[in-house]
């Protein structure tokens, strides 16, 4: 049975695969190409929380900057972290850094799934993607997508997080000793592109006879899921002051919410927060950017001064608002252009 699945899902892989930068396709895995275990590490860490849409761009950008592992760990955390900008997440950067800085030191990555679970910043996801997806290991990799094939492939009605272990628990069984790698990427690609979360494609699916979520008629139903908890608001002021092409900015406390990263000075966010303005100065309102994080909305006041005195925290500095979290960059689009951008 296993045997069965495996196959169907790997035939269907090797006519269906995505091309991803970082991945090596099924005809040239065959032919002996090895993937770059670097590239896919940084796809893996990227995708967390993100979509391959959204990291194909960050992946050329740091592969091109920085070719190897070695060459990422040489590099200083700041241009990573500005780098990283807009992926969200930050305390993703600061792990990657601390893992390439460890990689570097041992010569090379792991090619086991336990040793590379030893590396810092290395979580059980990513140890088992790598170690799939780059070394070939029969490790089983359970991301958002799997979850999903096999709640539906085999009419998991517990809800999640309940149905973790249960979920996990039956991908290890189905997962071949024959091109695990392959198999891994195989079903997050089903789960992207054909056992979607709405609509799903059964009738493109080689394990459409096999469903029993489908054969129960309720595959676009699952994965049931516990309520989710509704987020609330904060609210905090930001403080934009300019001296012609320069720019009031601060680091952020590496611990924390968008740790370590380049920010416009802000008070406190919460449900009433206290003016901290980082200057005197004449404040003028200039609007608000709202933005969503993992548990809460926030909705910054933002106060302009263009001929602020001299400063009680951060400095005066050129700025690249591409190396600002979406948030800031908001709030740098308000004031240059008068609204606020999507993203
Ligand atoms: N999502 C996260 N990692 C992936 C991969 N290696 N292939 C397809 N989708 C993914």
């Amino acid at each position: 049975m296993r045997d069965t699945l495996s196959d169907a899902l790997l035939s269907w892989y090797d006519a269906n695969a995505r091309v991803m930068p970082w991945r090596v396709s099924p005809a040239d895995r065959r032919a002996g190409v090895r993937p770059d275990p670097y590239r896919v590490w940084l796809s893996e860490v990227m995708l967390q929380q993100t979509t391959v849409a959204a990291v194909r761009a960050y992946h050329e950008r740091f592969t091109a900057r920085w070719p190897t592992v070695q060459a990422l760990a040489a590099a200083e955390d700041a241009e990573v972290m500005g780098e990283w900008a807009g992926l969200g997440y930050y305390a993703r950067a600061r792990n990657l850094l601390k893992c390439a800085r460890a990689v570097a030191e041992l010569g090379a990555f792991p090619d086991t799934e336990e040793g590379l679970l030893a590396l810092p910043g290395i979580g059980p996801y990513t140890a088992a993607a790598v170690a799939a997806i780059a070394f070939d290991r029969p490790a089983t990799v359970v991301d958002g997508n799997v979850e999903r094939v096999m709640s539906r492939l085999h009419h998991i009605e517990t809800p999640l997080p309940a149905a973790k272990p249960e979920i996990r628990a039956v991908a290890e069984t189905l997962t071949p000793s024959a091109r695990p790698g392959d198999y891994a990427q195989a079903v997050m690609d089903l789960g992207a592109t054909v056992c979607t979360p709405r609509k799903p494609l059964c009738m493109l699916c080689p394990w459409r006879d096999g469903c029993a979520a489908r054969l129960a008629g309720v595959a676009e139903t699952l994965p049931r899921k516990m309520p989710k908890k509704v987020k609330p608001v904060r609210r905090g002021i930001l403080y934009v002051a300019r001296r012609g092409d320069l720019w009031l900015l601060e680091q952020r406390p590496d611990s924390g919410l968008l740790g370590g990263m380049l920010a416009f000075p802000t008070s406190d966010w919460g449900d009433d927060p206290k003016p901290a303005p980082p200057a005197l100065a004449d404040w003028k309102d200039a609007g608000e950017v709202r933005h969503t994080f993992t548990h809460f909305h926030l909705i910054l006041r933002v106060m302009l001064s263009e001929a602020p005195g001299p400063p009680s925290r951060g400095e005066f500095a050129p700025l690249d608002p591409g190396t600002l979290p979406t948030v800031f960059r908001k709030a740098h689009t308000l004031v240059t252009q008068g609204r606020s951008s999507k993203r």
